[in-house]
């Protein structure tokens, strides 16, 4: 096996700064940082392997690339794998990147629950492991954690859809509509810990709403298991919607007001069994209110359009740039910086996070959250595709 490469160079003070990043670093062991140019050639000989779940979904691929550029600015070695949302897929590229002698891991789970032997070895070889966007679950040996306030997401995806349903204005403010509203329920994968904190914010936003009857489920599928949609995979979810509308819907007087989507994946297909179950135009013209996740390129072109009604806007280029930082800090001995030490308990311990802020994409904020940012240009929310 290949040995690490800083140890085969045997620099002074590359030795150090592993050397502190083996005992979990923190204040006291951090050695003197060096100047720029010791610090260049102690990155030079270092490698970070990055495992993302799939291709599938433009956002992770966007993720994968942001983080794999940072990296590189920074002189780091990068080992950047995408997995197809195959769990043993995964493991195998980490068991291949810790083969490889990486120096730190940037990883975001398929599966939470399914890489506890990766993790065990990465341990062993004193590898410092960063959870990316979803939390490692059941090990001890997950060291830092990157994401966004994912309950507060959640509240974002149910508070668009109040505002959609006309019951809240934008600016949090009580609305004009009365209701009663028909709407369903969608959950996130359950192997994603995600999934949970979105469903509890928003339906703990909802839940005062349905306690008096403003919204109903008609089809009464309220709980986290009958909604949720496995690997988040857009055909299911597809799939669920036709067959509540089957049973629930078609052929009695009801008709359904909204949806809570919590990823724009999932809301194509929604979108997509409503319209083939007689749903049309756009929300002004009637059609329900379906939420999302992500801004992907697909659906802020059918927010645009008023087909989909809202999504959240989580910007990869700053979570990439905060696991970079992670990364970098454990690379040089030190601990990262956390802003959140309370929230994420991964079953064996609470683990150090850093969450960063959502925003909610309605029509008429496209321009300002997502071109002005430079996030999409205005070519690509017009044609629905990313350049
Ligand atoms: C979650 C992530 C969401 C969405 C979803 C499906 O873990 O937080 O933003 O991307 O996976 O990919």
């Amino acid at each position: 096996m290949k040995g690490k490469k800083f140890f085969a160079a045997g620099a002074g003070a590359a030795m150090a700064f592993t050397l502190a990043a083996c005992s979990g670093g923190g204040a006291g062991s951090d050695p003197d940082p060096t100047g720029p140019d010791e610090q260049g050639a102690v990155t030079e000989d270092m490698s970070v392997g990055v495992a993302m779940p799939t291709q599938t979904s433009e956002r992770w691929i966007a993720d994968g690339e942001a983080v794999e550029s940072g990296l590189t600015e920074l002189g780091y070695e990068v080992d950047l794998q995408f997995a197809n949302d195959d769990i043993p897929t995964q493991s195998q590229q980490i068991d291949q990147m810790i083969t490889n002698g990486v120096d730190a891991l940037i990883i975001a789970a398929i599966d939470g629950t399914a890489l506890n032997s990766q993790l065990e070895a990465a341990a062993a070889a004193n590898i410092p492991v960063v959870s990316y966007d979803r939390l490692i679950l059941d090990s001890e040996n997950v060291d830092f954690y990157v994401t966004f306030d994912n309950y507060n997401v959640g509240v974002q995806q149910a508070t668009s859809l109040l505002v959609g349903l006309g019951l809240l204005n934008q600016d949090g403010s009580e609305g004009d509509a009365e209701g009663p509203f028909n709407v369903e329920l969608f959950a996130g994968s359950p192997d994603d810990n995600n999934a949970t904190f979105f469903w509890n914010g928003a339906m703990d936003t909802l839940q005062p709403y349905m306690d008096e009857g403003t919204l109903t489920v008609p089809s009464g599928q309220t709980d986290f298991e009958q909604a949720a949609i496995l690997r988040w995979q857009q055909e299911t979810a597809q799939r669920r919607m036709e067959d509540v509308l089957t049973s629930t819907y078609v052929g009695t007087d009801l008709e359904i007001d909204g949806v809570l989507s919590p990823y724009d994946g999932l809301s194509r297909g929604i979108i997509t069994a409503l319209e083939s179950n007689g749903y049309d135009g756009t929300v002004e013209e009637g059609f329900p209110v379906v939420t999302g996740q992500d801004a992907e390129i697909a659906s802020v072109k059918l927010i645009a359009d008023g087909v989909q009604y809202s999504t959240i806007f989580k910007d990869t280029r700053k979570l990439a740039a905060q696991a970079v930082t992670a990364t970098e800090a454990f690379l040089a001995g030190e601990e990262p910086e956390a802003n959140d030490t309370e929230t994420y308990d991964n079953g064996v311990k609470v683990v150090p996070s850093y969450l960063l802020e959502s925003d909610i994409v309605y029509q008429d904020n496209i321009q300002e959250l997502l071109v002005d940012s430079g996030y999409w240009t205005a070519e690509e929310v017009e044609s629905g595709t990313a350049e």
